[in-house]
Order: structure tokens, then sequence, then C-alpha cells
């Protein structure tokens, strides 16, 4: 009996102290809580979830949801450097795991290690030890990833492809063969939208014509920028562009994605937050109202990319920016933000029942694909080196000159000590 009395109370005791952080955050916290992202308007429906589960929790604090129009941080990141810079941080701000978090913000010396808040909430077991990995150093760990996005997708809209008779292609060789037609009918083969997009065309077709132990070499230093197979891939890229349109630099993501959906074109390659523009904005049901394939060539492999959030030094409400931090790295937080986002959770526990059919399939392949970074959204390479190959894109777009971009590309890795 006695024994039964101490089980019960040490198991009490261990739920106080479970309940214990959130009952003093909901009481105490108050103030402001500034988050930073692109998550604007299309964008935005997920970011608001997670938002609610914060306001509910903190109803005291005041949430302030700065936002930055332009698809993958085009221009938000501009602004956040200004701000970092001018010793403005916001109280939490997006980031994508990787590089771009590593080897620009951490770097820097810019962000907290939350490593201690890892251990509290026994992070350390549910997310990949691959992603941790990736937003950690041997100093700490310095973000919590809300997602994992997959880059390397090619939509389509089934009912178009039935009318047009052409189905979705595997190969670039299978796109060259279908695309002629598609152009004599007055369709766009491939819609394209404003110079991100093309760093993000760019990654899928060079993975496709390298492998993914080449592009993985690619950005570990032991294959140089400028060997004969980069120029391949670049020449490869030059052919596709001639099947986009011609209007694609003064077009958003979504515009493109536009483009597929009102049969204007028949593919666009892009990353899975299309899967949530299609499904939440738009409405159309997966696999019904919109298809997917892997991007020609790469089928078996997952182009994969996290958005994540940290906590910059000097954070004008830490105390509200850890329990935001908290919110997103939950499974309740996850659950809610990725069936909207179009993303899988970045935590292995995740409630697969909530996820859509294109959902569930992405996690599927997740589970058994090869796993390569994306360079377009901040896994393989830092800022400074998405700057430069951001001009140089810009470069190719007018010259099509495959050499001098691969050799640009070679001295930019090397001045950023790739
Ligand atoms: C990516 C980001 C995605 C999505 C996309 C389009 O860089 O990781 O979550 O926002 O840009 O803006």
């Amino acid at each position: 009996m006695k024994k039964a009395f101490t089980k019960i109370g040490i198991v009490m005791a261990a739920l106080l102290l479970l309940a214990a952080p959130q009952l003093v955050h909901a009481k105490d916290l108050s103030g402001n809580l500034e988050i930073f992202s692109w998550w604007a308007g299309d964008e935005g429906p997920a970011l608001e979830a997670l938002l609610d589960i914060y306001k509910q929790q903190h109803p005291k604090v005041e949430v302030i949801n700065a936002t930055v129009t332009g698809g993958s941080g085009v221009n938000a990141k501009a602004v956040l450097k200004t701000r970092m810079l001018g010793g403005e941080p916001p109280d939490s701000f997006q980031v994508h795991a990787g590089q771009e978090l590593i080897g620009t913000w951490v770097k820097a010396d810019r962000m907290e290690d939350l490593t201690p808040l890892f251990k509290e909430m026994g992070w350390m077991d549910v997310f990949p030890k691959g992603l941790v990995k990736l937003i950690g150093t041997d100093k700490g760990i310095w973000s919590v990833p809300v997602n994992i996005h997959r880059s390397n997708v090619m939509w389509y809209i089934p009912a178009n492809l039935k009318k047009w008779g052409v189905s979705a292609p595997t190969t670039w060789d299978e796109f060259f063969a279908i695309a002629p037609k598609l152009k004599a009918a007055g369709v766009t083969p491939l819609a394209l939208a404003q110079n991100w997009t093309a760093n993000h065309l760019w990654e899928s077709v060079a993975l496709a014509s390298l492998g993914p132990d080449k592009w993985d070499a690619l950005w570990s230093g032991k294959l140089g920028f400028d060997s004969p197979d980069v120029v391949k891939a670049w020449e490869l890229f030059g052919k596709i562009l001639k099947y986009t349109n011609a209007d694609a630099s003064s077009l958003s993501w979504q515009q493109a994605t536009d483009m597929v959906i009102d049969g204007r074109a028949a593919f666009n390659i892009m990353g899975d937050w299309a899967a949530g523009y299609m499904t939440t904005t738009k409405k159309l049901v997966p696999g019904k109202g919109y298809g997917w394939v892997a991007s020609p060539g790469t089928t078996g492999e997952f182009l994969f990319l996290a958005d994540s959030f940290g906590l910059p030094k000097g954070a004008p409400h830490r105390d509200n920016a850890i329990a935001w931090l908290k919110v997103l790295g939950s499974r309740q937080g996850s659950d809610a933000f990725n069936p909207l986002k179009g993303s899988i959770s970045a935590r292995t526990d995740s409630d697969l029942s909530k996820y859509n059919d294109y959902l569930k399939s992405a996690a599927a392949d997740f589970g058994k694909d090869r796993v390569v970074g994306s360079l377009a959204h901040g896994v393989a390479a830092n800022e400074t080196f998405m700057g430069g190959f951001a001009s140089i894109m810009e470069m190719f777009l007018k010259t099509k000159d495959a050499s001098m971009a691969a050799k640009a590309c070679a001295q930019l890795a090397k001045k950023t000590g790739i």
C-alpha cells in the first residue's frame, strides 16, 4: 500500500514537473514577440496556425508577425542582414538548416546555443540525427527545425496532360521528346518565374546530370565547379531554358504555378510548398487536381531543405522567443503547420493521418530515397556563395555560356572556401 502511494507520489511529482514550465509561461509571459520570415500572403496560413497555438498558450503576449514578401527569402534575407548588422535583431527569424545558418549567422557569432532547450524538450531523440548535424556545430545547436521540404518535384495537372496526350517525363530526354509537341499546341512546356526559381531549377537539373555522389562531391570540395561534368550540367540547363516562358523574370513562383493550373504551361519544377499552395490556397486535391513526379532524372533522390527558426543574440524578448521555439518544435505545432505548408514534419513521431496523399508520399520517399542537400535553399552553401551564384545565374540567363558559368562558380567556390 505504502509502496503504491510512493509510486503515485512519484508519478504526480513527475507530471507536475512536466506541466510546470508551460503553466509558468502561460501566466507570466507578456510583452511583444517579433517573428521574422518571408511567409507572407499565400505562404502565410501555415505560419498563422503556429501563431494561433502560441497565442492560446500565451494570451498576454503581443505577437508581431513581421514578414517580407518574396519567395525563398530574396527580400527578407536582405532586410534581416541590415537589421542584424544594425543591432536590431527580431526575436526569432526564419533560416534554412545547413550552411545558410551555420556558415552565415553562427560563423558570425550572432546566435544563441539552443542545446539546453533541445535537452529540456527531449528533441535530441525526435529530430533525425542527420538534421541535428546540419543545425549544429561542436559548439552547440543553433535553430529549431519546423519542416522538411523537397526541392526536386515536377508538378502538373493530370487532366491537362491527358488533353495534350502526354505524360509526365521521368528523364530529360523524355521531356525533350514531348516539349516541341506542347510548344506547337501553344503550351509552355516548363513554367519558370523570377531568378531565384532559375537557381531552384538548376539544382534539380544539376542533380540529374551529375548524380547524387558527384552532387555531394561538389559541396565537399572534391569535384571542381569547372570540371567537364559541371559544364555538362550547365549545358543541359541551357537547353531546358529554351522551353520556358519569356516573361519568367517578372513572375512570382505562385504565378508560375498558376500557369500550370490554368493550362498555359504543362510543368513546373518547384519545391513542395507548391503542393501547399495548390492544396491550401487553390483547393486542389492531390493526385486528382494536381499530380507530381520527381523532377526528371532524379527518381529515388530527395533534394532536401528544412526551414528553421533561431534565437539571435540580443533578442529583445528572449523568454517569449524561447516559448515560440517550444511551440514550433512540438509535435502539436509541427502537425498543425506542415499539412498546410506542403512539407513533412521534421520530427520522427508526426501523426501522418493529418497529412494528405502528396505529403504521405513525400514522407515515404524521405524514408527510402537518397537524401541530398539543396543549394537554392541554404543547405549546401552559405549566403556569400548564394549571392555570388545568383549573379552568375543572371549572367548565364543572358549569355547561355556554360563554360563561363562553370569557371565563375569555381572562382566563387575558392573565394568562399568550398
Ligand atoms: C523556401 C522556403 C519555403 C518556401 C519557399 C518559397 O526557401 O524554405 O518554406 O517559403 O522558399 O518562398
